[in-house]
């Protein structure tokens, strides 16, 4: 675990379905700080959403617009930053991200991770990551690809498998935030 008390920003990181927006939104309210989300940030430059900018232009392109706004938001001081689930794939992001922020892994079970995106009605705004395959097949492996990445770049984790939006941003408040 690396912690440093020199940082400022609350980053959170994970894959999709995990419950970053909630527990982004809650922190940003209960601690007055003001939070950006890296997708929504990708949206307005994008002219589009997600999906239709990927289906426009590709996966390489969007993530070459992800990482211009992971580095407009890591030069901010004291917000919480929601980031999109493929920030990781990229360690020049994490490496920006990293220099004044404490990352934060927002981790769920696949089975919830599963359960909660069939559930979205916003899931469609989600393109796959790979091509021909299912849906379901897409969230399997790159979960499982994934994992490692949040697991190396995370300083601290939080379950919402376990534990419910609430507790984890007690936590996060308490014990990350409160020694910041
Ligand atoms: C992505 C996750 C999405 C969004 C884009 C790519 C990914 O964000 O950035 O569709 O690579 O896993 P959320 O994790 O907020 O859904």
């Amino acid at each position: 675990m690396i912690f440093s008390a020199s940082k400022s920003n609350l980053v959170l990181i994970g894959f999709r379905g995990t419950g970053k927006t909630t527990v982004s939104t809650k922190l940003a309210q209960n601690l007055d700080l003001n939070r950006l989300s890296t997708d929504d940030m990708a949206v307005e430059r994008c002219g589009m959403s997600i999906a239709a900018y990927v289906e426009q232009h590709g996966w390489a392109a969007f993530r070459h617009i992800e990482h211009e706004c992971v580095a407009e938001a890591a030069s901010r001081q004291g917000v919480v930053i929601d980031c999109g689930g493929g920030v990781v794939e990229n360690p020049e992001n994490m490496r920006l991200l990293s220099q004044n922020g404490i990352i934060i892994w927002v981790h769920a079970e696949l089975n919830d991770v599963l359960k909660r995106l069939a559930e979205d009605p916003l899931d469609a705004q989600r393109p796959l990551l790979t091509q021909n395959t299912t849906k379901q097949q897409d969230i399997i492996e790159n979960y499982s690809r994934r994992l490692p990445l949040y697991e190396r770049f995370a300083a601290f984790m939080v379950n919402t498998s376990t534990h419910s939006p609430d507790e984890c941003c007690r936590y996060i408040q308490s014990d990350i935030f409160g020694k910041m």
